[in-house]
């Protein structure tokens, strides 16, 4: 099939914002309407047991959210549109992900690597507090993902290391047990990069800085009346660089607006004024969706048996898909004995690098695979010692040292470079 798949998920904690809105509900709502899309989207309540030990507050958010989506115009005829607790599947695929994760890569993670720094500051112990959940929350991203071998994923920009190592997992995983997964790519939406609170800060939950998405008219109007702004007086030229509350217009309205509103800056607006502007121009968007989403509230039957229906439409390919892989890594029926001479060898065989001298005198080293093709060729070096320091960068810091060393190495295509990625953390791990 030449479509190409979309796929995103939103974490079921708590109620759904402007930020989640622009960010992540209307632009997949719009992908799922275009014809050469396939798409994918879920409440991610896995993921919110990481955050939140709360159960009724999941199970709120979980109705909340999925009456947003739908509210918003998503159509579960024409999309697959799911619980990921509902499917089984995606906490097994977690766990064979996170057999081929290296943990150094985990460590690397912003979120973790930001509780650790805090921890750290504090004088705590670095892990305190730190969930095994939290550090494995990119995995269980991961097998989101390619469970469905989605191509796109629409996410923010503080999601994009989470597809890049999801990227990777897909690449080790194929390197293995061979071709079966899709690598993923983010898909950000350049306008509206990231989204500010009231206070200015990036709008989310955990800066409690938020405008819920269906706030009444009245709430909402006081909301954006309580976005920051600085003190300049009425008829002062006001600046749009840094305002929360252009921003927050940004995603919203149409070029001509966003110029306008952008004059009535230079020109002095005064910021009750702007403010009322903001506020109309969100509300059109909003009110007719809300009358739409408190029908869907007051009705979770119906919202439970579209998520079911859901849930057997992305089994039907998460099944099948998933007794495939547990093939591939060995979980078989025993009495299907095949392969198993041909499957040994090639676990065994690891990449390598290979060191020798030529002719000329010079030093080199090539880096080749398994089956020993070759993925990497030196230039010449005057010394083994030379070539042997270049050899342990690429070893300790994996395909990030190869734009450093473009000068030593033979160029590498972007293509190879991934190939050489996953050889490199291959080579890393204990057998
Ligand atoms: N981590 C995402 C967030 O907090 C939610 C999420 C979970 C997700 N799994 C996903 C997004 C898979 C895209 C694809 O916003």
């Amino acid at each position: 099939m030449s479509s190409k798949r979309f796929l995103t998920g939103i974490t079921t904690s708590g109620t759904p914002h402007l930020g989640n809105y622009v960010g992540s509900i209307r632009p997949s709502v719009r992908a799922s309407l275009r014809p050469d899309v396939e798409s994918f989207y879920f409440l991610a309540d896995y993921h919110a047991l990481i955050k939140i030990d709360e159960p009724d507050r999941i199970q709120r958010s979980t109705l909340e959210i999925a009456a947003s989506w739908l509210a918003a115009g998503l159509d579960p005829a024409r999309v697959v549109f799911y619980r990921q607790s509902d499917v089984p599947e995606i906490p097994e695929l977690t766990w064979f992900l996170t057999c081929v994760t290296g943990k150094g890569i985990l460590n690397r993670a912003h979120a973790y690597k930001a509780a650790v720094d805090k921890n750290t500051s504090t004088g705590e112990d670095p892990d305190s507090d730190v969930s095994a959940g939290l550090f494995m929350y990119p995995v269980l991203m991961g097998a989101d993902i390619l469970m469905f071998n989605a191509h796109k994923v629409p996410v923010g920009r503080d999601q994009i290391q989470h597809i890049e190592m999801a990227h990777d997992m897909a690449h080790s995983f194929n390197y293995r047990y061979g071709e079966h997964f899709v690598p993923p790519e983010a898909e950000i939406e350049e306008s509206v990069a990231t989204l500010p609170g009231l206070d200015g800060r990036k709008m989310s939950k955990s800066y409690d800085n938020t405008i819920p998405l269906f706030a009444t008219r009245a709430e909402l109007k006081k909301l954006i009346n309580s976005i920051v702004t600085d003190s300049r007086a009425p008829g002062e030229a006001k600046s749009t660089e840094g305002s929360a509350l252009f921003q927050i217009f940004q995603a919203f309205a149409s070029a001509e607006e966003t110029a306008a509103l952008s004059q009535a800056y230079q020109d002095g607006i005064a910021w009750g004024d702007a403010k009322q502007v903001v506020f109309e121009r969100i509300d059109r968007e909003i009110a007719p969706m809300r009358d739409a989403y408190l029908a869907l509230m007051a009705d979770p039957a119906k919202i439970e048996a579209i998520l079911l229906a859901g849930a057997i439409k992305a089994r039907q390919i998460a099944t099948p898909f998933m007794s495939r892989l547990r093939h591939a890594v060995g979980l078989r029926d025993l009495r299907a004995q095949a392969q198993t001479q041909k499957v040994k060898a090639a676990k065994v065989a690891k990449p390598a690098f290979k060191q020798y001298r030529e002719k000329d005198g010079k030093f080199y080293f090539k880096l080749v695979d398994a089956e020993g093709k070759l993925l990497l060729q030196s230039l010449a070096f005057d010394s083994p010692k030379e070539a042997g320091q270049t050899i342990g960068l690429l070893q300790t810091q994996g395909a990030a040292a190869l734009p450093a060393l473009a000068n030593q190495l033979v160029t590498v295509s972007a293509l190879e470079a991934d190939t050489i990625s996953a050889a490199l953390t291959l080579m890393a791990e204990p057998d």
